[in-house]
């Protein structure tokens, strides 16, 4: 039997009534470019991961570039980003401009190691881009750190990691919460995944708030007024809406995965050639 590598239909079978109405409600109301789900979903994911702003756009890496033309990222300054993630993390510098500065990973979480990183500093350094990937986020306390002692902005590519947990100051934090922006992908295959593309940017500072929300309507406020040269770049409607029901349903989900994870250790813990995920201490992992 071939077991494909990832499949939605069980899911919306499951939820099939909410994902029809959901769907439904948006279609007879005509309103499709930033409609009303759009800013539901946003209250909704700052409700659940404590961000102050929530941004929808078209999709992650969309995201990335924007947060990295508002930090700027670009002409010439110098990113650290490691060396092992999806091409995205390195592009939405290249494209501005800037230069991705690769750095090595941790042998156990994959992400990020910041001991390399804050060796890869210099004078044109202007930020760091951790990429939670996988399991656990990257470091993030050793990251702010860095960044602190070395006046460097963050944004942290959680594309992969909605829902994961970090201990940060005595609190446990989201991912994409702890740097001065975070970034998430709603690809289908993610955590919390939409039935298409769909993206969003998280923050807790109201200044980036406000310019991401421009830059994703052509840097405008105003209706055919522009501050900025932005992007056309919204979270679509139509995914807001099946992603109002998934994030409804992200904790079912997130414990799901997590009794898939129990059961692959179990069966795989006495191969020698494997090595298992390692999770570190205070990190609380999604799979
Ligand atoms: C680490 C990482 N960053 C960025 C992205 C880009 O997200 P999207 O596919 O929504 O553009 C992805 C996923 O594809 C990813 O895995």
């Amino acid at each position: 039997m071939k077991v494909p590598f990832y499949d939605a239909t069980r899911e919306y079978a499951l939820y099939k009534s909410e994902f029809d109405q959901a769907v439904s409600e948006v279609i007879t109301s005509g309103a499709f470019i930033l409609g009303k789900q759009v800013n539901d979903f946003e209250e909704a994911v700052c409700k659940y991961t404590g961000a102050s702003y929530a941004v929808g756009i078209a999709n992650g890496s969309d995201a990335l570039v924007i947060a990295s033309d508002i930090l700027d990222f670009k002409n010439g300054a110098e990113i650290l980003t490691p060396v092992f993630t999806f091409f995205a993390s390195a592009s939405c510098i290249a494209r501005l401009g800037g230069k991705p500065v690769f750095c090595d990973i941790d042998e156990d979480t994959y992400c990020m190691d910041m001991r390399d990183a804050e060796n890869r500093i210099t004078n044109k350094t202007k930020g760091i881009l951790p990429v939670h990937l996988f399991l656990q986020t990257a470091d993030m306390i050793a990251c702010m750190e860095i960044a602190e002692k070395h006046h460097l902005a963050v944004l942290e590519d959680a594309a992969e990691a909605f829902g994961m947990r970090t201990l940060y100051k005595g609190e446990h934090k989201y991912a994409g919460l702890i740097g001065d922006f975070g970034v998430f992908s709603f690809f289908p295959t993610k955590t919390l995944g939409g039935y298409g593309d769909g993206g969003m940017i998280v923050t807790n500072n109201e200044e980036l708030y406000q310019k991401a929300k421009s830059y994703r309507v052509h840097g405008s406020t105003v209706r055919y007024h522009h501050d900025y040269i932005g992007y056309n770049s919204r979270l679509d409607t139509l995914q807001a809406a099946i992603l109002n029901v998934k994030l409804y349903h992200i904790d079912t989900a997130i414990q799901k995965r997590e009794k898939h994870a129990v059961q692959y250790r179990e069966l795989l813990k006495d191969i020698a050639e494997i090595k298992l995920p390692v999770v570190k201490n205070n990190h609380k992992e999604v799979y």
